[in-house]
């Protein structure tokens, strides 16, 4: 039988993903299973993180099963991604043997790594997780990417339906915020793939500069049109978030400054009014408010709106349990 990976939020059909909302639904409110009695979820973080690393750990152990959390960085060896390389450089063990070896041990493997060199194009590709996906021979699950977080995308799909229920043209705004840092593009893209399929009327609002993936996009773009919803990209804050119903708010990097994160810091010296406050919740239909954390407070998003009786965030944050029991029932019930 051919193993599943999911790499991408994409990889679901527009069934599959209503099969899998429907599966969260039933996991959410039950805390026991027994679908991964005598099973292993391993789990390499090349990257930190909170809620993904507990939040598989509990749906793992909810479900019968058991999960092995490995800080790859710091536990495993440098790892080599490409075939037929000399390997007389600072990569101590290739990815196939690491990811072959792995899957004697292991039902299924999560892996988190976050590409930052010095060009966008070669990032994209995220080489490492494509490597350990061919060699594997169990399921690989993305737990953010350079490109996606599917994970992250199931749980926000499922707690907009929970709020909103009927998804079918209602108005959902991705707008950029501010951010010391250049952050990671995988939350946004994941979830424009899932809200397209779901038929939303999406907007990205982004300054300009700060374009998403031209490729995403497009995938994002012809799926929204063709489930009876419709995608725009404004790069006006004020008016992207006019009429929201939902106003999902992430900091991303800019590809245009990669490999420069100091230029980028100095061009978005102008841009902290691109910041989530009380003023900018009122341009829009009462929306639910969205991120899905960690968050800089007032910063990314005042108090008053991460505390405020509209934000769902740590509805967010538990869904990833629910979300992630669904999701490796699917693969391995
Ligand atoms: N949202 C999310 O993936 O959080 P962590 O980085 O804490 O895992």
């Amino acid at each position: 039988m051919t193993k599943r990976d999911v790499l991408t939020a994409s990889t679901f059909s527009a069934a599959e993903l209503e099969n899998l909302l429907e599966l969260t639904a039933r996991m959410d409110g039950t805390r026991t299973g027994n679908v991964l009695q005598g099973r292993t979820i391993g789990l390499l973080f090349f990257e930190k993180s909170l809620r993904t690393r507990v939040s598989f750990e509990v749906a793992t152990v909810q479900l019968g099963g058991h999960c092995l959390n490995i800080f790859a960085e710091n536990e495993l060896y440098g790892m080599e991604p490409d075939d037929r390389v000399v390997m007389d450089g600072t990569a101590e063990e290739h990815v196939k043997d690491a990811a072959k070896t792995l899957s004697r041990y292991v039902d299924a493997l999560g892996v988190r790594h976050l590409h930052r060199s010095k060009s966008w194009d070669v990032d994209r590709q995220e080489r490492l997780l494509h490597a350990y996906a061919e060699h594997a021979t169990v399921p690989v699950i993305n737990l953010e990417s350079t490109l996606e977080h599917p994970c992250q995308a199931l749980a926000d799909i499922y707690t907009i339906r929970k709020n909103l229920l009927d998804l079918k043209g209602r108005k959902l705004t991705l707008a950029w915020t501010d951010h010391p840092e250049p952050k990671g593009m995988g939350p946004c893209h994941s979830l424009l793939h899932v809200a397209a399929m779901m038929g939303m009327d999406l907007t990205v609002a982004h300054p300009l500069g700060f374009e998403l993936d031209d490729e995403i996009v497009g995938q994002a773009r012809t799926t929204a049109e063709s489930s009876g919803g419709s995608f725009r990209v404004v790069n006006d804050f004020e008016s992207g978030v006019d009429g929201a119903e939902v106003l999902y708010a992430r900091a991303w990097g800019a590809q245009k400054y990669w490999s420069d994160p100091e230029r980028e810091a100095m061009v978005k010296r102008s841009l902290h009014s691109w910041r989530v406050d009380e003023e900018i919740m009122k341009r829009t239909d009462n929306a639910l408010f969205m991120h899905p954390l960690p968050v800089r407070r007032n910063v990314v998003a005042t108090d008053d709106v991460l505390d405020g009786d509209r934000s769902v965030i740590y509805d967010q944050a538990e869904n990833r349990v629910h979300a992630q029991k669904a999701l490796l029932t699917h693969l391995l019930g």
